[in-house]
């Protein structure tokens, strides 16, 4: 049977596709994977020969692309042709939050999916097997499945065609994607048809303990993923709840997580307090939850998840309105480093980053900001501030408060501290636990802070410096 599978295409070249169609297609030199994608653009840089260019960044992925792209695996933009090739057609797509009509701001937008589907009615041929890859709401593929047979009824009914849809939810984490492919935890398959369950889950035993791969309905499949996420987000917030109990009554998160994960029902994964959480993932999930709750007339559960969205809402405001207290109650016109804009270490992905808004915060209040990260290109900081970069902030020795609520980006650590008022740590990136904070505090303007959003910096560290520091979660501050 698994000799049947010879070709595979991944619509949508995203965070989800390329990196998990390069996993399958290192792990089974068998297969032919084309990685699709509407983006020319997207699809160009993944075909760009200097693998730093590569859309994404993940470490581990440079040395699969070397590998396999030109092999086994390749991008294209030639959809059509590579969906009509396929023996199993990948769906990866995103699904943002619906912005306007009926379930806006909560449910899935799944424009891009149903898309897919017209696609894949239009352009397949013979039998094949579809996958929901994206994380998609509860009954998405029987959506799905309705666009296939009633497209292909108006094409004619075409009775060579025949389609199975099956879900496969990703549980992958950005900045350790790779890692997550090679050994995932389980890999969740869910539909009705054992053949092409069976089919799928061949090309998973390349690599993964057949303990590890899960079969299962298909709505318990959907509903799987996102119940996943919102446990993962629900433990950050409850984490990030305690940390501003923490700083009010004298204790330390770091603590408190150290107790109560030695609980083996807890665990001590996913307890670090944080500047809260981000990523495409999260918020869209809940919010799917509360939207499919209420749609069954569920408030309270909906209620009761919508909380750990609010809760990651109010605590991010909570960080810009600390900064602004320290720092005597006003920051206009002062000079902030922001270390961080990605929504976590080892990615240069920044949607829902709590930087972005923490960063607005600071600017509505006239703040300058000089933003750092290793890995976002301040093109998208712009996109995300909604404010273009002011490169004449790079030239000024002094500090030109003129130019307050504007932001420029930062190369060199070291330099932008100069006549800095505070340093904003936002994401754990592995630098910022080097960084000279005896230098910095000769540089900065004094009274100087230091905000360390993601417990980077050891209590005694700045001790002996003149700088002020704030930690999350720590009731006992230095100064
Ligand atoms: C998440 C899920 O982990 C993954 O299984 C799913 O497939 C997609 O969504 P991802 O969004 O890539 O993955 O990152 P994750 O590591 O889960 O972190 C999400 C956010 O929570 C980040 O902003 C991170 O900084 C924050 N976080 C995580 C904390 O603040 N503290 C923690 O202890 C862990
Ligand atoms: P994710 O994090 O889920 O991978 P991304 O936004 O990173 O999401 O990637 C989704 C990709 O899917 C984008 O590059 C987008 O251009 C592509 N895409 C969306 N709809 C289609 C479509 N109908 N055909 C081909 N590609 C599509």
């Amino acid at each position: 049977m698994y000799k049947l599978l010879k070709n595979i295409c991944c619509i949508g070249a995203g965070y989800v596709g390329g990196p998990t169609m390069s996993v399958i297609a290192d792990k089974c030199p068998n297969i032919i994977v084309n990685v699709v994608d509407s983006n020319k653009k997207r699809i160009d840089l993944w075909n760009s020969t200097d693998l730093n260019k590569l859309p994404i960044f993940e470490p581990g992925l440079e040395q699969i692309i070397k590998r396999c792209r030109g092999r086994n695996l390749h991008f294209s933009s030639n959809i059509r042709e590579c969906i009509a090739k396929a023996d199993m057609i990948f769906i990866s797509v995103n699904t943002p939050t619906k912005k306007k009509g009926i379930g806006a701001g909560k449910a899935s937008d799944l424009k891009w999916v149903e898309a897919c589907a017209r696609q894949v009615a239009e352009f397949s041929s013979g039998y094949t097997i579809v996958v929901e890859k994206s994380t998609l709401p509860v009954k998405t593929a029987e959506a799905i499945k309705s666009i296939l047979e009633t497209a292909q009824l108006s094409l004619g009914g075409d009775s060579k065609k025949s389609f199975d849809v099956l879900s496969n939810p990703e549980f992958l984490s950005e900045g350790s994607a790779i890692e997550d492919l090679e050994n995932p935890d389980r890999v969740l398959i869910g539909g009705d048809n054992k053949k092409a369950i069976k089919i799928l889950s061949n090309i998973y035993r390349n690599w993964v303990p057949e303990k590890n791969i899960i079969c299962t309905n298909i709505w318990s499949s959907e509903l799987a993923k996102l119940t996943a996420n919102a446990f993962l987000a629900q433990r950050i917030s409850s984490i990030n709840a305690i940390s501003a109990l923490c700083e009010s009554t004298g204790a330390d998160v770091r603590e408190v997580a150290r107790a109560i994960g030695t609980d083996s029902r807890i665990g001590s994964k996913f307890l670090d307090s944080g500047p809260g959480f981000g990523g495409s993932c999260f918020k869209k999930d809940i919010l799917n939850l509360v939207y499919l709750s209420n749609y069954f007339g569920l408030n309270e559960v909906a209620n009761f998840w919508e909380g750990v969205v609010h809760l990651n809402n109010w605590h991010q405001h909570r960080i810009s309105e600390l900064i602004i207290k320290k720092l005597l109650g006003t920051i206009t016109g002062k000079k902030i480093l922001i270390l961080g804009f990605a929504f976590k270490a080892n990615t240069n992905d920044t949607r829902e980053s709590a930087a972005i808004s923490i960063c607005r915060d600071l600017l509505e209040e006239g703040a300058i900001l000089f933003i750092h990260d290793p890995k976002v290109d301040p093109n998208q900081i712009s996109e995300d501030l909604k404010i273009k970069e002011n490169i004449e902030l790079k030239k000024y020795k002094e500090i030109n408060y003129s130019e307050e609520g504007s932001w420029c980006s930062v190369i060199n650590i070291k330099s932008s501290f100069k006549n800095a008022d505070a340093a904003v740590v936002l994401t754990e990136w592995e630098e910022y636990s080097r960084i000279d904070w005896g230098d910095a505090a000769i540089k900065m303007r004094h009274p100087a802070w230091v905000f360390d959003a993601r417990s980077i910096i050891e209590k005694d560290q700045l001790k002996s410096f003149d700088l002020n520091l704030w930690r999350i979660g720590d009731g006992s501050m230095v100064k």
